[in-house]
């Protein structure tokens, strides 16, 4: 017994001991590779976890995924390393190597989300397709479905939807504006992607969905009690229920005149610039459609959240943008919003961009480095991941002129000028 409970000591203090090697040895080469000006300061935390637990735990604070980032950039400077999720992670905050790694798309750096992320959208999707080739042609297929025709019809429904919430809040004492909006935002995307209206079918994947949007940044480990397991299992249940909506509308694909992605897919209509659309499998169409819903659903109903705060607390700004609303509304003949009107919106484009600038609502999009390169001065290793602070970048005050002040001019593009510059990739970092 006595030998036991010895060699388990000796075990222990063994294990403590290498740890603390481990460790210090990580830490001297930090130190080493700083004074060199080679690789950037930061810790890499205990081996194989990292500094995960530390970026989940904020991530599932009240204070949220920057507080992680911004304690290591105030302690190691705009440029610094960590290890998460088993990898090393590089955060810069310079506007010029944000540029740099988002122009550089798929040159030097390449998409990278982690894999947890894949199980939990499915590897078809646009966010899981790593190489070049394979990335633009779902990025084509996709936003050739954003027609303006298409776009039209949606803003009609959406404007529908807002009405009928709008509607109903009015009878309500207390109403909590993000959950609001996220049940606006969905049905907004499940009708514009499969023509899909309110119903129990519809209220179980809202259900569902949420569950799969809160794994994706959950600690990836599969157990019946995690959030990630629960995630899984959400999926396996969207699967399921995309896998019988995508049947029911192959079977009448022919006949149904439906103005929805789905339809837009399975019919293999022609793009704007001529060939016919690649065919798509099941699989791709549900990884993606569950993608766009994500995409869509929780980064607009934040912008809505967050913009009403802002607009709350900025009486001229909420003045200025109302009458510019009721002077749309006395000209426009329309008893739903169209195109149209929304061009006419350019105070109204100025309060989403600043809104978004001051909330940096996307926190994460994470890139991998292809090979050896250097950004901000330091030596970045091929298979760093490099993340860009938008937040930091957001408020930073040799960019923008009193940063934390809610003001929309700063912002001067049209509005849809800028969303076809955009194409829903660099809108939350100008
Ligand atoms: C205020 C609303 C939105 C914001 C702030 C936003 C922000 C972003 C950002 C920053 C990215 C870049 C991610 C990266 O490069 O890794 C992105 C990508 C994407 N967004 Fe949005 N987005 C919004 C609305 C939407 C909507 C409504 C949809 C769908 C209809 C959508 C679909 C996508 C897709 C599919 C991608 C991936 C594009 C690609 O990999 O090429 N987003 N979005």
């Amino acid at each position: 017994m006595l030998a036991i409970e010895f060699s388990l000591v000796h075990a222990t203090s063994l294990v403590l001991l290498c740890l603390c090697f481990w460790r210090i040895g990580r830490w001297k080469s930090h130190d080493h590779d700083h004074s060199k000006g080679r690789a950037p300061r930061g810790s890499l935390g205990w081996p194989l976890i990292g500094e995960t637990l530390q970026f989940v735990a904020a991530n599932n604070s009240c204070k949220g995924f920057y507080d992680f980032v911004q304690t290591r950039r105030i302690r190691y400077g705009n440029c610094f390393k960590t290890n998460i999720f088993g990898k090393t992670h590089v955060f810069i905050s310079g506007t010029k190597s944000a540029r740099a790694v988002l122009s550089n798309d798929f040159c030097i750096f390449s998409k990278s989300y982690m894999r947890s992320i894949a199980e939990l959208v499915g590897d078809e999707s646009i966010l899981c397709a790593f190489h070049h080739e394979q990335h633009q042609l779902l990025r084509n297929v996709l936003t050739s479905f954003f027609s303006v025709e298409a776009i039209s019809v949606f803003i009609r429904h959406f404007d529908e939807l807002t009405k009928k919430a709008l509607h109903s809040w009015e009878k309500r004492g207390t109403v909590v504006v993000l959950e609001e909006a996220l049940k606006i935002t969905f049905n907004a995307m499940c009708k514009m992607l499969m023509s899909l209206e309110e119903s129990n079918e519809l209220e179980m994947l809202r259900k569902d969905v949420a569950q799969v949007f809160e794994a994706m940044l959950a600690f990836p480990i599969n157990l019946p009690w995690t959030a990630f397991h629960k995630g899984l299992k959400a999926r396996k249940k969207i699967e399921n229920a995309l896998a019988n909506i995508i049947n029911e509308r192959r079977r009448v694909v022919e006949y149904s005149n439906e103005q929805d992605l789905l339809q837009f897919l399975l019919s293999g209509e022609k793009s704007t610039n001529g060939p016919l659309l690649p065919s798509f499998t099941d699989k791709q169409i549900q990884d993606n459609i569950l993608t766009l819903i994500i995409a869509g659903q929780e980064t607009t109903a934040n912008a809505i959240t967050w913009m009403m705060k802002y607009l709350d607390e900025n009486q001229d700004v909420q003045e200025t943008l109302r009458d510019e609303q009721l002077k749309i509304e006395e000209k426009s003949r329309a008893s739903s919003l169209t195109a149209d009107d929304l061009n006419k919106m350019s105070y109204a484009s100025k309060v989403v961009k600043e809104s978004l600038r001051m909330a940096s609502i996307v926190p994460w999009f994470p890139r991998v480095a292809l090979e050896d390169c250097k950004l901000e001065g330091f030596k970045i290793r091929k298979g760093w991941v490099i993340n860009i602070d938008a937040k930091a970048i957001h408020l930073d005050s040799s960019v923008y002129q009193d940063p934390t002040r809610f003001h929309p001019p700063r912002s001067c593009q049209s509005p849809i000028a800028s969303w076809r510059s955009e194409q829903g990739r660099e809108h939350a970092l100008e």
